[in-house]
């Protein structure tokens, strides 16, 4: 396999958004280092900073405080090599399920047939073909999800970034997704960072699991996941002893003085 997926770094980033009346502390301290190629999970507390981690991954926002690099160089502005699934999505409703999929690629200013082509291939991926010229009012919340996924799969991206992508999609179909990502990074050796409220999915697709502290986000566990992605791992009893472990980490991360309003 082609080894071709960005390197990620945080260098004791942290981030305090400001608009002049309010100061509010989001992450603080935070070191990371994603190997090109890896895939890493990452789970906390609600409103603790994950998305903010993944904005600050993708270019959208800059550190206040440290560094985020990819390859190496401060991500100034998003990469054209870089896919983002937002926690919103970021679906247009004013374009069709395959306009809404080739988006992306437009935006890269792939030309317009191939575009339609490559994401008309990554709705079928995700099992939406013949939903091409729904709107997305007229798609249910987790076929809305799938769109958003196609949408990413389509950029064939180094780095790709999803913010609870699945939560929306029921648990046999989630875990045929969850299926698809694994076979798909697999394939594509980008890397990748998954926000996720599911400890069982943060173990199968986290060769890393990160348990961020309530906020302001920090890093409470950094913990392997050596058997990821091997034959049975869903159903071992090592993917339970995990899936604990990983509870029990979340459990510590409530940090007594975060979740405070300044810094
Ligand atoms: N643009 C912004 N301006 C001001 N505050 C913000 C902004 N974006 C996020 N925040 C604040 O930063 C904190 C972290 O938000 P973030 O969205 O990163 O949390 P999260 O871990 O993704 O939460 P959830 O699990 O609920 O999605 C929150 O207190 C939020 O209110
Ligand atoms: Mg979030």
């Amino acid at each position: 396999m082609e080894q071709r997926g960005a390197h990620i770094e945080f260098i004791h980033a942290g981030l305090v958004f400001e608009d002049g009346v309010e100061r509010l502390r989001a992450l603080r301290d935070l070191s990371i280092s994603v190997s090109p190629g890896q895939s890493v999970a990452l789970i906390g507390p609600s409103g603790c900073g994950k998305s903010t981690t993944l904005r600050l991954a993708a270019g959208m926002l800059a550190p206040t405080e440290g560094d985020v690099l990819v390859n190496g160089s401060p991500v100034a502005k998003p990469r054209k090599e870089t896919a983002l699934i937002p926690q919103d999505l970021g679906l247009l409703p004013w374009k069709t399920a395959l306009q809404n999929a080739a988006l992306g690629l437009i935006i890269r200013k792939v030309g317009k047939s191939q575009a339609h082509e490559l994401a008309a291939a990554a709705l079928a991926q995700v099992g939406l073909a013949g939903f091409e010229q729904s709107w997305p009012k007229e798609l249910s919340g987790g076929m809305r999800q799938r769109l958003a996924l196609a949408r990413a799969l389509a950029m064939d991206a180094d780095l790709l970034l999803m913010d609870e992508p699945l939560s929306a999609v029921d648990a046999l179909l989630r875990e045929s997704l969850q299926d698809l990502l694994l076979d798909l990074w697999r394939e594509r050796g980008h890397t990748q960072m998954l926000v996720t409220h599911s400890i069982e999915e943060a173990v199968f697709l986290g060769e890393r699991i990160l348990v961020f502290s309530s906020r302001p986000a920090t890093l409470v566990a950094d913990i392997a996941n050596l058997r990821m992605g091997t034959a049975g791992w869903r159903d071992s009893a090592e993917f339970a002893a995990l899936c604990n472990e990983v509870r029990a980490a979340l459990a510590l991360s409530h940090l007594p003085g975060n979740d405070e309003k300044a810094s």
